[in-house]
């Protein structure tokens, strides 16, 4: 199928589901199901290269999180790790920090790792498509690993809008695929060894197999780019991140 040909991913689609309301439905249950094992899958099936793409997404935008009155939210924030990353970005600032997800023990993972943490983000049980925020109330809205699986990507694109003020900025950190070489091996690692040790450590099948099939899913950053800029955003890139493993689709939404 040529690139002209190929249909436009609405959002994700997990095995199983027949709509958005289910494909929503079933990704709550898989993360809620693996919940108490994800921080140290995440860890390990990342050799911990996740903790230096999160403090990077954070590094991008200190100039937004040293602002006394910075308020960001973090989507999809899973365990908080993203959140946490943002918080001790923002150091001594008094700036507001929220994680929202809809999954109720992600979030209650997140709560437990607050108590060592002295100003820790405020959790919000909320689904991504449908924020309890009002409009044009964050400077930063961030997403680690969150927004690919949302069952509409364009409605989750124009709720960032929705809820970002004019000049407001988002940082969507996702999975990618590297190409040559280094794509070549990792593909064998991420569809072949990683479903394997996800599914044996968490003692569930399906998360870990849906994985690589809902980033082989996701639009390449050309795409993704074009649709930040088709929901409004301006200056919208992608920059790649150990090559383009992950990488960061940052925009900014229009001032008028
Ligand atoms: C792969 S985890 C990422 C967690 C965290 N951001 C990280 O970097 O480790 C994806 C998270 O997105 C959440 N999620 C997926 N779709 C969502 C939606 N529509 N609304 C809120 N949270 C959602 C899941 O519950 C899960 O906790």
């Amino acid at each position: 199928m040529s690139e002209i040909d190929k249909p436009t991913v609405i959002g994700t689609a997990p095995e199983g589901a027949s709509d958005q309301a289910s494909a929503a439905r079933a990704v709550r249950e898989m993360f809620t199901s693996i919940a108490p094992r994800y921080d140290l899958l995440n860890h390990l099936l990342s050799f911990n290269v996740d903790r230096v793409w999160w403090r990077r997404t954070a590094r991008t935008f200190s100039y937004i999180l040293t602002r006394s009155d910075a308020r960001v939210l973090d989507l999809c924030c899973g365990t908080g790790d993203m959140a946490f990353a943002l918080r001790r970005k923002a150091g001594k600032s008094p700036a507001r920090i929220f994680g929202a997800d809809f999954s109720h023990a992600m979030l209650q993972r997140a709560r437990a790792k607050s108590q060592t943490v002295p100003t820790p983000p405020a959790w919000i049980e909320a689904d991504a498509l449908s924020l309890p925020f009002p409009a044009g109330h964050f400077d930063l809205v961030t997403s680690a690993f969150g927004f690919r699986n949302l069952a509409d990507y364009d409605a989750g694109l124009r709720e960032i809008l929705r809820v970002l003020r004019p000049g407001g900025e988002v940082g969507i950190l996702d999975f990618g695929e590297p190409s040559g070489l280094m794509g070549a091996l990792y593909r064998i690692y991420f569809k072949q060894v990683l479903p394997r040790i996800g599914t044996l450590i968490s003692g569930v099948r399906g998360p870990y197999a849906y994985l690589p099939a809902s980033v082989l899913r996701f639009p390449a950053p050309d795409e993704m780019v074009t649709r930040m800029k088709k929901a409004g955003f301006a200056e919208a890139d992608w920059t790649s991140y150990t090559f383009g493993i992950a990488g960061l689709y940052r925009g900014k939404k229009k001032l008028v």
